[in-house]
């Protein structure tokens, strides 16, 4: 166990912000999380940063307290039955190692999720989604390290409050809990989510025949490649905003001056709309201050092209939410975490 001082997060954010932790510790069994807590100096019950890969935040500014890297480690099946296979994963392990061991054996479900980047831990803070698929599709419960009370604690499905890109530990326990492990509850027999346009359209040009959740995994990583951009190569963590939800009102007053208004029914009475088209429309897309940028193929993705600051990039996401709250009085809603 090493508790380092003053340590950059360059490399454990995908935005590759430069700022400064006050602690910085590794963590690979709860043991050794434990004794890191006995020996900082900082303030566990209000300084802490439980860090995944860091493909999810937005640093502003250095750090005033501890950040716990989570190294846990470990895929195995724990359960079966006639219909599921149970597979438990510690919240180190990268989420698409954990996608690509469930391909290859044949566990169905989780082939949408591919590729998205981050680890295990973080999957249910956010309630992961992607190609018309969540994490609570096919999560069956998580065990959780209480900072305050030093227990571990299992959820199940209905404990997470999982809605779209939110769960309870993104707000009623937020900073409270250490995820330790999830276990996902797989299919024997796949059923395939194969609606979201893309994905269909993806399959035809890679011209297969019979469906598999080995070639719609292939599809969702071309489709991923070919549009988001690699933060290895440049910076972000993936879409800034949700996409908002707003009552039919207020999609048909946008629909009469727009009609080509992206959207999706939720309900009766609610839609969905594409924050990537209000921020294009708002003219965002592609646009560059210093090295801080809205991405030209997904103007939802905000972008670091090299050295700008945490507050840069904040600044352009302000800028964005005025402007479309102008034009469509919608308002945005971050979906990275801000820190
Ligand atoms: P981090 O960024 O390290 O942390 C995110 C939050 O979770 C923080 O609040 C952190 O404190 C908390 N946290 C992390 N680990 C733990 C733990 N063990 N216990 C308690 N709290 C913890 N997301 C999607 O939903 N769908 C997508 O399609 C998608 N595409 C992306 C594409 C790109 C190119 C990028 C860069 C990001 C994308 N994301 C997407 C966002 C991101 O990948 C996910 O949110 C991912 O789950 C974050 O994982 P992480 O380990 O990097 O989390
Ligand atoms: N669009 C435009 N202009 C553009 C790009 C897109 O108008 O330049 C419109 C298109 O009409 C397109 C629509 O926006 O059909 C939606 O775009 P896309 O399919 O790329 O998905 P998204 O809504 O922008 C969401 C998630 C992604 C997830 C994809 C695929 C959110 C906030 N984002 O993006 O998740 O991978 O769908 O399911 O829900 C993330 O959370 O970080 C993330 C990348």
């Amino acid at each position: 166990m090493k508790i380092e001082n003053n340590v950059s997060l360059k490399k454990h954010n995908s935005f590759g912000i430069d700022i400064v932790a006050k602690q910085f510790a590794i963590f690979q069994s709860i043991n050794e999380l434990e004794e890191i807590i006995s020996y900082s100096t900082c303030n566990i019950q209000h300084a802490t940063l439980i860090l995944g890969g860091g493909s999810n935040i937005l640093f502003t500014k250095n750090f005033d307290g501890i950040v716990f890297k989570n190294e846990l480690k470990g895929i195995e099946v724990v359960k079966e039955d006639a219909e599921h296979i149970y597979v438990k994963a510690a919240a180190g392990e990268l989420w698409h190692n954990v996608v690509l061991y469930c391909i290859k054996n044949n566990y169905a479900g989780i082939e949408n999720l591919s590729l998205i980047p981050g680890c295990v831990g973080a999957a249910p803070i956010q309630n992961i989604g992607a190609y018309g698929v969540e994490l609570k599709d096919i999560f069956y419960e998580l065990q959780a390290y209480h900072l305050h009370d030093k227990t571990i604690q299992t959820f199940k499905l209905t404990d997470c409050n999982f809605g779209y890109r939110e769960s309870i530990f993104k707000n009623k326990f937020k900073n409270q809990f250490v995820i330790v492990n999830v276990i996902l509850k797989l299919n024997k027999q796949p059923i395939f989510h194969t609606q979201y346009g893309a994905i269909e359209k993806e399959l035809e040009t890679m011209k297969v025949k019979e469906l598999s959740i080995q070639n719609i995994s292939q599809a969702v990583i071309n489709i991923r490649s070919a549009k988001l951009p690699n933060p290895k190569i440049i910076g972000n963590a993936g879409s800034f905003f949700k996409n908002p939800i707003v009552s039919k009102f207020r999609r048909y007053t946008i629909w009469e001056y727009h009609k080509d208004v992206v959207s999706y029914a939720i309900d009766e009475m609610n839609f969905k709309l594409a924050a990537a088209w209000l921020i294009e429309k708002c003219g965002w897309k592609g646009y560059r201050k210093g090295d801080a940028g809205c991405n030209p193929l997904q103007p939802l993705v905000l972008v670091n092209y090299g050295n700008a600051t945490g507050q840069e990039i904040y600044d352009l996401s302000e800028q964005i939410i005025q402007s479309v709250k102008k034009e469509f009085s919608v308002v945005l809603e971050r979906e990275v975490n801000i820190i």
